[in-house]
């Protein structure tokens, strides 16, 4: 295995984290939001994020791993569910990838069933060729081709989160 393919440069994922802040910044000008960072993919992203806004920000982390197989019942395994109550407040949920969709999902609906009073899914890159639950991220950074990617946060195998750009992996 290696990562020796770039498909996005640092510049490029500078440019984009600049872009998506500007618009969560433009929908909820002075109003207080809680993002939600899912571990471990969305740590970078969410840490560059979160320095980029202009709002009082508040931040929870949350681990959750999907059940494969069955996709119509899966369920959500909470590894480490948020420190915070969510009720009538405005959330963003970031997400490192939005691959089948799956995963969000089932987050999604957990946390609405939590009472936000708004509730908004921002991913740094969406791969919707692979799509197969109906999710669309209300804020998008990259669309990606169906590669499996690594770096800025996201692993092959828990290696390579430490890479600056996002590369290719292959043999
Ligand atoms: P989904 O439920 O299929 O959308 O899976 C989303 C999760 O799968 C993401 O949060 C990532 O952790 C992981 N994932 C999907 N595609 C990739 C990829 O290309 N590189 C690294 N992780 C990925
Ligand atoms: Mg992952």
């Amino acid at each position: 295995m290696n990562a020796d393919r770039k498909l996005i440069s640092e510049e490029e994922i500078r440019l984009m984290v600049s872009r998506v802040a500007q618009q969560i910044n433009d929908d909820y000008g002075d109003e207080p939001v809680i993002v939600i960072c899912i571990l471990t993919g969305a740590f970078i992203f969410t840490a560059d994020l979160v320095r980029e806004l202009d709002m009082p920000v508040t931040v929870d982390f949350m681990k959750v791993s999907s059940y494969e197989g069955d996709t119509s019942t899966g369920r959500l395994n909470v590894i480490k569910d948020l420190s915070c109550d969510i009720r009538d407040k405005n959330v963003i949920i970031v997400e490192d990838i939005v691959d089948t969709g799956n995963t969000l999902f089932r987050l999604r609906k957990m946390l609405a069933d939590r009472g936000p009073k708004s509730l908004r899914i921002c991913t740094a890159f969406d791969k919707p060729s692979r799509r197969v639950a109906d999710i669309e991220p209300d804020y998008n950074g990259i669309t990606v081709p169906d590669e499996f990617i690594v770096g800025y946060g996201l692993d092959y195998n828990e290696l390579y989160r430490n890479i600056k750009d996002i590369r290719i992996i292959g043999d």
